[in-house]
């Protein structure tokens, strides 16, 4: 039986997916790399931001020193903030909001797992920084999706076992990391479709007809 649900954060519980995408491609433009588009924006979703910016260097020519790297992910992660700034509880939706409220009053305990260090604020800004019973994210891990550590330490977090978990991912790394840590994976958005995903939604409030 499921006791809880571990929520990816970007792309699942608010749209922060769509400024890691203008941030990136601002990166991108700045560097002269041409070809970076929603395409290639995909298979940044749910990997570090380090694998994320390998996705976007791929596409151009030029070979970069590890400092030039960080120093590109600095830069893209200082864009990408600045964008985080204007977000307020109006970008959390009703019916995430609604439909969180409903599992909590059902008695299974939440909790996020997602690859960003920023999650913590972003939570803040949407006014959810003190609602899951747990918060593992880009600051405990050591390996990113597809590898589940991010989800075992938050149904370890819980006290649950990953099989009395299910995990709500948007990202197909995030699916296999998933299955890989014995989890029930939810497909939401673009891994809706795909097709390792064991129960596939096509919205959040979904979920309360499926777990
Ligand atoms: C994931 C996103 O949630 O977080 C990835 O899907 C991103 O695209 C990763 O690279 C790391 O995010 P951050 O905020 O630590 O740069
Ligand atoms: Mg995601």
């Amino acid at each position: 039986m499921l006791k809880g649900v571990i929520f990816d954060l970007d792309g699942v519980i608010t749209s922060t997916d769509e400024f890691h995408y203008e941030a990136w491609l601002e990166l991108a433009n700045r560097l002269g790399i041409k070809g970076f588009n929603r395409e290639e924006n995909l298979k940044q979703r749910g990997v570090s931001r380090m694998e994320s910016l390998e996705v976007v260097l791929a596409l151009g020519t030029k070979k970069y020193s590890e400092n030039e790297k960080i120093a590109f992910a600095n830069e893209k992660n200082e864009i990408y903030k600045k964008l985080l700034e204007q977000m307020d509880e109006s970008y959390l939706s009703k019916e995430v909001y609604d439909t969180l409220k409903e599992l909590r009053k059902r008695g299974y305990k939440l909790a996020i797992g997602s690859s960003s260090k920023n999650t913590k604020f972003i939570l803040s800004k949407i006014g959810l920084r003190d609602f899951f019973d747990a918060i593992s994210d880009g600051n405990n891990i050591t390996h990113s999706k597809p590898n589940p550590e991010v989800f075992l330490k938050a149904a370890s977090m819980l006290d649950l076992l990953p099989n009395e978990c299910a995990v709500v991912e948007d990202a197909t790394a995030g699916i296999d990391a998933a299955n890989a840590g014995g989890f029930v994976s939810y497909g939401i958005g673009p891994a809706s479709v795909y097709d390792k995903c064991q129960v596939s939604i096509h919205s959040f409030k979904e979920l309360l007809n499926t777990l």
